[in-house]
């Protein structure tokens, strides 16, 4: 089973990290696409627990090459400064290849993320601040900084003048900052190059060699569908292509490479950051939801929202992802429930819904219309196997299962390692 994707079937933060280590041991390469270190992915192993961030979570397994494809958007100072970090707890991250192609945040990405989020006001997107979007921008205006720019003075130059041309009258006379001098944004990339020289590698071409040499590929997504720049909740998304798609321009394996694609979705939602949220949940439960599954930020800190589990967003993700196994994650949070509302279709200004509504007014106004599951008090968090969970367990997994549009292979019932439940292998059929 050469090329799995796996990507976030919601509003991100469903455990995408912690599916990604489970097959680590499975997997030659772990592969980032997208996204940059606006990503926050828990991995916890018996005691230890990491927090990545612009790492794939692959690092973590011996024997994994762990790649940063050409679609990530790297920022120099938090890979160094991550790298360290993990590098003191152990871990080997000899093997970590970096795109040619990849495009590199800074400082002015940062300080644009910040004033324009402040800019908006009420409108703000609650964007992590990591300058992912202004660094995405520039991509797309083709004035970006590539990390083979950074190999050639004259070219990184000429890059980050012709940058701040614009900016800087941006960040003068429209924000009220001062300019930003290129020659200090030239200094820091240069100082980065020493260091950075060896991990810079073809990775387009050397991820379709390991293909034909037989290598399995995971590809591992930040964020998620509903934050897709295409396919989410525009505007309220990230700047980049977290659905499976965007494994394929992100790293230059072809779409007739990919043979599996897994979603992670959590037995419950939460969203971080504005935008539209249909099952939210405003009162106790909401608050429930949020303690007992420990729902804070790992990159900002910040509380997430939380609500039911929304099948109409599953099934959306199942559809653009082209999702063939669903990893099911805190299953467990859910314990203690006497009923579990499951949202099957959006009621929106009178009108029935089943699939999510293309026009983003009828979203915003969308209000869902519940199923009622009976919940179950055990302790499942021991259970290792489908068949040692509760009856009304298995039975609310089963009916996620009919009404999400692909099979839900693997549950978690805890964060660690070991806490899943795998009902299909997510390697083979
Ligand atoms: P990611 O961004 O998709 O990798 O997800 P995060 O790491 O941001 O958030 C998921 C959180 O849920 C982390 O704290 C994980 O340790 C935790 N987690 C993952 N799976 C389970 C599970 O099955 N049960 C419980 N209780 N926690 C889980
Ligand atoms: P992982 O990979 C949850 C959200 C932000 C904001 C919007 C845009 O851990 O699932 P950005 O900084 O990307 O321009 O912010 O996207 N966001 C995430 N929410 N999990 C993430 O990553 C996220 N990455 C970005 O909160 O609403
Ligand atoms: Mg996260």
């Amino acid at each position: 089973m050469p090329a799995i994707v796996l990507v976030g079937a919601q509003w991100g933060d469903e455990g995408k990290g912690k599916a990604t280590d489970l097959l680590g041991s499975s997997v030659d390469y772990v592969v980032k696409f997208n996204g940059g270190n606006n990503a926050g992915h828990t991995v916890v192993i018996g005691d230890e627990k990491y927090a990545l961030h612009l790492l794939p979570s692959g690092i973590l397994s011996p024997g994994v090459v762990p790649v940063i494809a050409n679609g990530v958007v790297v920022d120099i100072e938090v890979l160094f400064q991550e790298l360290d970090a993990i590098e003191a707890r152990g871990v080997d991250t000899s093997k970590l290849r970096v795109s040619a192609n990849a495009h590199v945040i800074t400082q002015y990405h940062r300080t644009l993320d910040r004033v324009s989020e402040r800019f908006l006001g009420k409108r703000q997107i609650g964007t992590t601040g990591r300058g992912i979007g202004p660094a995405y921008a520039d991509k797309i205006n083709r004035v970006g900084i590539r990390v083979q720019d950074l190999f050639d003075e004259n070219i990184l130059r000429q890059k980050v003048e012709g940058a701040l041309e614009q900016k800087n009258q941006l960040l003068v006379k429209l924000y009220n900052r001062r300019a930003i001098d290129p020659d200090e944004i030239v200094d820091e990339l240069l100082s980065y190059t020493d260091r950075l020289r060896p991990l810079v590698h073809d990775t387009s071409l050397e991820l379709n060699q390991a293909l034909d040499a037989g290598k399995t590929l995971l590809f591992e997504g930040g964020q998620a569908t509903m934050l897709d720049v295409d396919h989410g909740t525009y505007p309220f998304v990230t700047s980049s292509n977290p659905t499976s798609g965007g494994a394929c321009t992100g790293s230059g394996v072809a779409p007739n490479r990919i043979d599996r694609v897994i979603a992670v979705a959590k037995a419950y939602v939460t969203r971080v950051g504005s935008g539209p949220f249909p099952t939210e949940l405003f009162d106790e439960s909401g608050e429930y939801l949020r303690k007992t599954g420990f729902e804070f930020g790992v990159t900002t800190g910040r509380p997430r929202r939380t609500g039911w589990y929304d099948s109409l967003v599953s099934r959306y993700a199942a559809r653009v992802n082209g999702v063939t196994d669903f990893v099911l994650t805190k299953l467990d949070v859910l314990t203690g429930i006497e009923k579990i509302p499951v949202a099957v279709a959006y009621d929106v200004d009178g009108q029935r819904f089943d699939e999510i509504p293309v026009n983003q007014s009828d979203f915003h106004h969308a209000k869902p219309i519940y199923e009622y599951f009976p919940g179950w008090s055990e302790d499942i968090t021991t259970a290792r196997s489908f068949e040692e969970l509760p009856a009304n367990a298995r039975a609310y997994v089963e009916h996620l299962e009919e009404l999400s549009g692909a099979r839900i292979s693997v549950i978690g019932n805890g964060p660690g390692r070991d806490s899943v439940i795998e009902r299909h292998s997510l390697l083979h059929d």
